[in-house]
């Protein structure tokens, strides 16, 4: 049996976020410029939202882009950007094709006027679709997410918030905790990633390098998942 056949569907995570982490160190090892790695990276980007919306996954977060990712060499961050520019030009009639619904988790006004008309529209005309919702994670921190939420709620004027009203405030607003945790490349760290939402979230961490990761090593992942015994602090 191949290990897709092997995946139980009645127990497929709703939700499997993943830091594509190794781009860097995919090109060094073979040593080319570190952008050849961010661009065999956007491949392995486009087989994982092809598969994952065709196993029927509901939401897949993909971390692309940290707000501390702007402290990398200027020219690798102007080649991150070219790459999601011709990303988002080149993907968007498949994401339609395959019913994909794009959504961002960040602060994209930092962002080129390019880039942010190229989201909002390939955001907009995928909004409706039914499929798998591909949430981006751009400009994103987790702590600038939570602070964000903070100063909405008083905004908001709630004084006593509930976690649904703080939910509300998050970028992820409506949609479920990730269920299933990836990080590629085996940094054992979160990175200011979605601290909040994370909280009984699976953790799977691979050694194989963002570049590599492909259908084979994304069944695993959810294979290794459907053994958990999630708990919940219950017994
Ligand atoms: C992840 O790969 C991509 C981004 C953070 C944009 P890295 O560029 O972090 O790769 P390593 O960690 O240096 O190998
Ligand atoms: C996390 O990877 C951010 C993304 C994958 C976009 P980093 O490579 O930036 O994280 P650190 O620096 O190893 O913690
Ligand atoms: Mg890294």
């Amino acid at each position: 049996m191949s290990l897709q056949e092997q995946i139980d569907l009645s127990k497929l995570p709703k939700h499997v976020a993943i830091i594509m982490d190794g781009n860097g160190r995919w090109a060094k090892k073979r040593m080319l410029p570190r952008i050849v790695g961010h661009n065999n990276g956007v491949k392995t980007v486009r087989k994982i939202v092809e598969f994952a919306a065709k196993l029927n996954i509901q939401v897949l977060t993909l971390y692309a882009f940290s707000t501390e990712n702007w402290q990398r060499p200027k020219d690798e961050v102007s080649g991150i950007m070219t790459l999601l520019k011709t990303y988002l030009k080149s993907e968007l009639n498949t994401l339609i094709e395959n019913q994909v619904s794009l959504r961002v988790s960040g602060d994209i006004s930092k962002m080129s006027d390019d880039i942010q008309k190229e989201l909002k529209d390939a955001m907009d005309k995928t909004k409706d679709l039914k499929g798998l919702v591909l949430n981006v994670a751009l400009n994103y921190g987790s702590r600038q997410e939570i602070l964000m939420a903070c100063k909405s709620l008083i905004d908001k004027g709630i004084k006593n918030p509930t976690e649904k009203d703080f939910e509300d405030c998050l970028y992820t607003r409506g949609l479920p905790d990730p269920d299933l945790l990836i990080r590629t490349s085996n940094e054992k760290r979160i990175s200011n990633f979605l601290l909040w939402q994370i909280a009984y979230t699976e953790i799977y961490i691979t050694d194989v390098l963002w570049p590599d990761f492909n259908e084979e090593e994304f069944c695993k992942a959810i294979l290794d998942y459907q053994k958990r015994d999630r708990r919940f602090g219950k017994v």
